[in-house]
Parts: structure tokens; sequence; C-alpha cells
């Protein structure tokens, strides 16, 4: 059986991450959350104050970083691969509202995105690859087998993430999460390095009245078709 590389890219929270999660599932190939490298990078800035380096001397904090591990486990109970920073599990920390807040002023300077993109073609793509993100159509897997581009409407965006948040116990508010949804969605569209677009070859899937599982139907029948011809 072929096994493909599937490019998830689309605006912010529009549940990228949980259809990618499933189709990798469904499909036993690898599923890597590109986001969650930036928010670890974002992660490593805050926790060692680094925020004026990185602006003052980029070179210096490439090097720090590249002392730092950043790579991706799999966790065999829930079939996902997790992120880990230097051996520590850091899931839950990188997708507080701070993190977000700050991640796509990060995830904009260059050289920062060379680092990231890097590891991310370092993935074994012989096991099939599903990826999302922001540029992985354009950028990071410009030969995807599959490209998708997920959108939705910015208010059900922001209701879904502030769901998802207060089921795990964060205390945030609803317009808070909903600008930041527009603030990110406004950067990562007009930043000069591979900002977020819809590539021509992309399929264009707007989830704002779809259930996952609608989702799901919807791609595993792109997917199936493409492992037919
Ligand atoms: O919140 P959501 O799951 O939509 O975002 P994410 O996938 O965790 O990505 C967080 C941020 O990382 C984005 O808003 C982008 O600024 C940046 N990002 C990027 O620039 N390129 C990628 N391939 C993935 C994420």
């Amino acid at each position: 059986m072929k096994k493909l590389t599937i490019a998830i890219d689309g605006h912010a929270s529009t549940g990228k991450s949980s259809i990618a999660k499933k189709l990798a599932i469904k499909y036993g190939y690898i599923y890597i959350n590109s986001g969650s490298m930036y928010r670890a990078v974002t992660l490593y800035v805050i926790q060692n104050n680094l925020l004026l380096l990185l602006k003052s001397d980029i070179d210096l904090f490439i090097k720090k970083l590249s002392s730092t591990s950043i790579h991706f486990k799999f966790n065999d109970n829930d079939l996902i691969s997790e992120i880990y920073m230097n051996n520590i599990n850091i899931e839950q920390q990188i997708n507080t509202l701070e993190v977000s807040e700050m991640v796509s002023e990060i995830a904009a300077i260059p050289e920062i995105r060379r680092e990231m993109v890097k590891l991310q073609r370092n993935i074994d793509r012989n096991m099939g690859v599903v990826m999302d993100g922001r540029d992985i159509g354009s950028v990071v897997f410009p030969d995807a087998d599959i490209k998708l581009f997920l959108t939705a409407s910015d208010s059900v965006r922001a209701k879904r993430r502030f769901d998802e948040m207060i089921l795990k116990g964060e205390s945030v508010k609803y317009e808070s999460i909903l600008n930041n949804i527009k603030n990110r969605d406004k950067l990562d569209s007009s930043r000069l390095d591979s900002p977020l677009v819809i590539e021509k070859d992309a399929f264009l899937i707007d989830n704002s009245n779809m259930t996952i599982n609608d989702q799901l139907e919807v791609i595993s029948n792109i997917i199936d078709k493409k492992l037919l011809n």
C-alpha cells in the first residue's frame, strides 16, 4: 500500500490537529503538529527570558536553541506523537494563552523558521505522514500527495478553543481567545517568510458547520481516491 504525505494548513484553531490525529490513527501514519514546534520555541523564550536576546542577536539565540532538544515521542496509549523539550513532555505548557499570544511573532522570524523546517523535513516520509501547520503544503512539503486547507468562521473557532481550554481547567475569556485567533491569522498571513496561503492544488474545507466525523468522511474519500491512483 502506498504511503502518502498529507499536508494540512489553515487558519488558527480550525481543528487541524484533531482531524490530523484521527487520520494518522486511521491510516497508521505518523502525525506531526508543526505548530507545537513554534510553540515550544516560544515556551523556551518565555522560560529563559530570552525575548531581548531574540531581538538583539538572533544568531546567538539560534545557537542556544540548537543545544535544546525539541522532539516528538510516540505515546502508545493515545497512538499519537507528543512534543518534548529536553526530555520533558510540554504538551500542556505550550497550549496556554500566554504562548498563543507570542507565538506568531516568533514564528515570523526567518532564522527560526529555517531551523524548524529542517527538523520537519527530517521525518521519515516512507511511513506516511500527516503534518499540520501554516506552510506545510507551500514550503515544507510542496510535493505533498494531498494538500488540505482548513478554515471556519471566527466565532466558531474561538468557541471551540474556549471550550477546549475551559475543559482543561484554564481560566480564559472568550473575547481574549477571539482576539488572539484574529491577530494570529493576520500575522501568519501577512509575514514575509512563508506566509499562510491557500495553495492552488489544495482542497479548501470550511468546517464551520461540520462535525469531526463529517470531516473525517470527506477527507478519507480524498485519501482513498489518491491511494487507488
Ligand atoms: O492554535 P492552532 O492550533 O491553530 O495553532 P498552531 O498550529 O499550534 O500554531 C501556532 C502558531 O505557530 C501559528 O499561529 C503560527 O504563527 C505558527 N506556525 C507557523 O508559523 N508555521 C507552522 N507550520 C505552524 C505554526
